[in-house]
């Protein structure tokens, strides 16, 4: 499997590819690659005739440097995993820091539209910001067909179709089913890194999202709140960050339920220093 480190390489390739006129999907990543990435990369191969994986861990969407410093690091894993997928579909690209920034690692600001303000946005400072300006140079670099991202991070897949539409960025965005692993735990690289004894009460996360879904049927958003509140207020591991109720168009919290509006509930939780994410559909 061929593994590009720098664009002008991957230019090339993708050239070539453009020239024979196949279709290229592209999945970024930041490494730390597990079965739910594969998922992606798998329908990515099924709608394109080549795929690109990028494994870059970007600096500026972190917004603690003792995060970025422990996100796992995994090229050799990564890579393996990727050849057992295809070995000739599918080429990596794993850029350095100066690859994707030169001497400059800021990210440029952008507006996706009052998106970016909730949620993760309220407790990421900057997140988005780096998020857009990755996600915008790389489709520069890789010029895919199509993009896949997964549904753990609703949020960030709203926000990149928002930075398509307003800039023009000829690629069609994929959102993906969230993958989970047996006992219900969002898939995330982050998982690698949980002490077991939180790695065994993590499933507490969907399964509260799970009777939170039952319960909105016949609940406000308000009283479904509090009952996951309490859920975790209880709880001597986890450490509830926010849990939240929004319609999926304005990502804005829900004051009042209406039926003509479609919900999902977002939750943020601490397993030690280990922050997890996930949501789910409400209706
Ligand atoms: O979801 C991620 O892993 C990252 O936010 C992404 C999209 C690869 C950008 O760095």
């Amino acid at each position: 499997m061929k593994i590009y480190y720098n664009k002008k390489d991957l230019n090339s390739y993708v050239e070539g590819l453009k020239i024979n006129k196949k279709t290229i999907g592209f999945v970024p990543t930041m490494g730390a690659l597990h079965l739910g990435h594969a998922s992606l990369i798998e329908k990515g191969l099924k709608q394109n005739d080549f795929v690109v994986v990028s494994v870059f861990v970007n600096p500026t969407q972190f917004d603690s440097k003792e995060d970025l410093i422990k996100y796992p690091r995994t090229l050799d894993n990564d890579v393996k995993l990727l050849s057992s997928i295809s070995k000739n579909k599918i080429v990596a690209y794993a850029p350095s820091v100066e690859d994707i920034y030169g001497n400059h690692v800021k990210s440029t600001s952008f507006s996706y539209d009052g998106l970016e303000h909730e949620m993760e946005g309220r407790f990421r400072s900057g997140h988005f910001d780096g998020v857009g300006t990755i996600v915008k140079r790389l489709f520069e670099i890789v010029r895919p067909d199509k993009a896949y991202f997964g549904e753990k991070d609703f949020q960030q897949l709203m926000i990149i179709k928002k930075l398509v539409e307003k800039h023009h960025i000829p690629v069609k965005v994929v959102g993906c089913k969230i993958h989970r692993a047996t006992d219900g735990l969002a898939m995330s690289s982050r998982n690698s890194r949980l002490k077991p004894e939180y790695r065994k009460v993590a499933p507490f996360i969907f399964k509260t999202l799970k009777t939170a879904k039952e319960k909105f049927d016949g609940n406000s958003a308000n009283k479904v709140t509090e009952w996951i509140e309490n859920q975790f207020a209880k709880h001597d591991l986890l450490e509830l960050e926010y849990f939240i109720i929004a319609d999926i168009d304005t990502l804005r919290t829900v004051k009042r339920k209406s039926n003509k509006k479609t919900y999902r509930a977002f939750i943020a939780v601490y397993a030690d220093d280990i922050r997890l994410i996930d949501n789910i559909a409400l209706n």
